[in-house]
């Protein structure tokens, strides 16, 4: 019976030798350890080993299985390796081909116009806050001091929500924002704030947009006068336009503020000869301010006899336009990378 072990084991070391690749292999596994397998069969063996030989059968039995099953793991071992090392002889990797270009994402002109704006307020001590672009009747005009029925309405159409949300509206100006800041301020004191946003109104051509991007000021303090604000719009404006940028203030309206003002900078192409730009004027334009209602601050609950404040707005793409030389705003929506990419570099200094 040992013999025939032992058989097993010679006729199994010279098949070894016909393990090729995979096939082969597995083809010797099954015809050893399969079903039918020779050293299967072996052991189907062991119930007619008399009682006295089982122990030695048993051990040479499992010997020899241990043997099979451990020669043909290491030749699975080797098979893999070798076809490994054969696809790494293959695929060389020539260092010295030009590398893929990775292509540098640009900021978006409004996004980079908003970031100057604010890192200009930041340093004169504001703080960013937003408010939300779907906003109530009440905080996009009522509180502003334009009841249902003002005529100033006329100017900022928007775009209103239907049934059970007829009261709420897309915001048509940043404003909304300073109504918000000062609700939320429970101690009715000091605020110093610049709200950036989109807006939206009934609007659509060259230079206006449906949808655009104003940025609101507010500055709530006690002995707050009209030449601060004058002072900080003229600081702002020299910043972000240039050092020569000259300012004047026209007597304007707005609900919200009294006295209201308009704000007019040099052209900053012809430096206010006169050209195309300002339409021979020599200015232009940029802002809206005043010093805000005492009814805005009644109905946000401050108390007007001893807190007066300043406030000031515009849009930001006006000043995108103006400082990158675009000359349709819907192009600065229209997301066309091809226009997106040529801000690529520019200088916002
Ligand atoms: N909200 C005004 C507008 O959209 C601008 C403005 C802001 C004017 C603050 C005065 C004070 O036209």
């Amino acid at each position: 019976m040992n013999e025939k072990i032992q058989l097993v084991k010679e006729s199994f070391s010279n098949d070894l030798n016909l393990i090729v690749d995979m096939k082969t292999l597995n083809d010797v596994r099954v015809s050893y350890l399969g079903k039918k397998g020779k050293v299967t069969e072996l052991s189907q063996m062991m119930k007619d080993i008399p009682n006295e030989d089982k122990k030695t059968f048993g051990m040479l039995l499992n010997e020899v299985r241990n043997y099979v099953t451990s020669e043909i793991e290491n030749k699975k071992k080797a098979l893999e390796e070798k076809a490994l090392n054969e696809k790494l002889e293959k695929e060389t990797i020539d260092i010295t081909l030009p590398s893929k270009k990775v292509k540098r994402g640009s900021k978006h002109p409004m996004t980079r116009i908003e970031e100057r704006f604010e890192d200009i307020f930041t340093s004169m001590g504001y703080t960013v806050y937003e408010g939300p672009e779907i906003e109530s009747d009440e905080n996009c005009f009522q509180k502003l001091n334009l009841p249902k029925g003002h005529a100033a309405r006329d100017a900022q159409d928007t775009f209103y929500l239907k049934d059970e949300y007829e009261n709420y509206l897309l915001r048509s100006q940043t404003s909304t924002a300073q109504v918000r800041a000062m609700e939320e301020n429970e101690e009715k004191g000091p605020l110093r704030i610049v709200c950036p946003g989109k807006v939206y109104r009934r609007d659509e051509d060259a230079t206006h947009s449906h949808q655009f991007m104003q940025i609101e000021g507010l500055v709530i303090d006690k002995d707050i006068s009209m030449a601060d604000l004058k002072g900080t719009l003229e600081l702002f404006c020299k910043k972000i336009l240039g050092e020569k940028t000259k300012v004047r203030f026209r007597p304007s309206y707005f609900p919200f503020t009294e006295p209201s003002v308009e704000v007019d900078v040099t052209c900053f192409k012809c430096g206010g000869k006169g050209c195309a730009l300002c339409k021979q004027t020599g200015w232009i334009e940029v802002l809206g301010a005043g010093m805000v209602h005492p009814n805005v601050l009644e109905m946000s609950g401050y108390d007007s006899s001893k807190y007066q404040g300043f406030a000031f707005g515009t849009g930001m793409d006006r000043f995108a336009m103006f400082k990158y030389g675009i000359t349709d705003i819907r192009t600065i929506y229209g997301n066309d990378i091809r226009f997106l990419e040529q801000f690529d570099r520019k200088d916002d200094e």
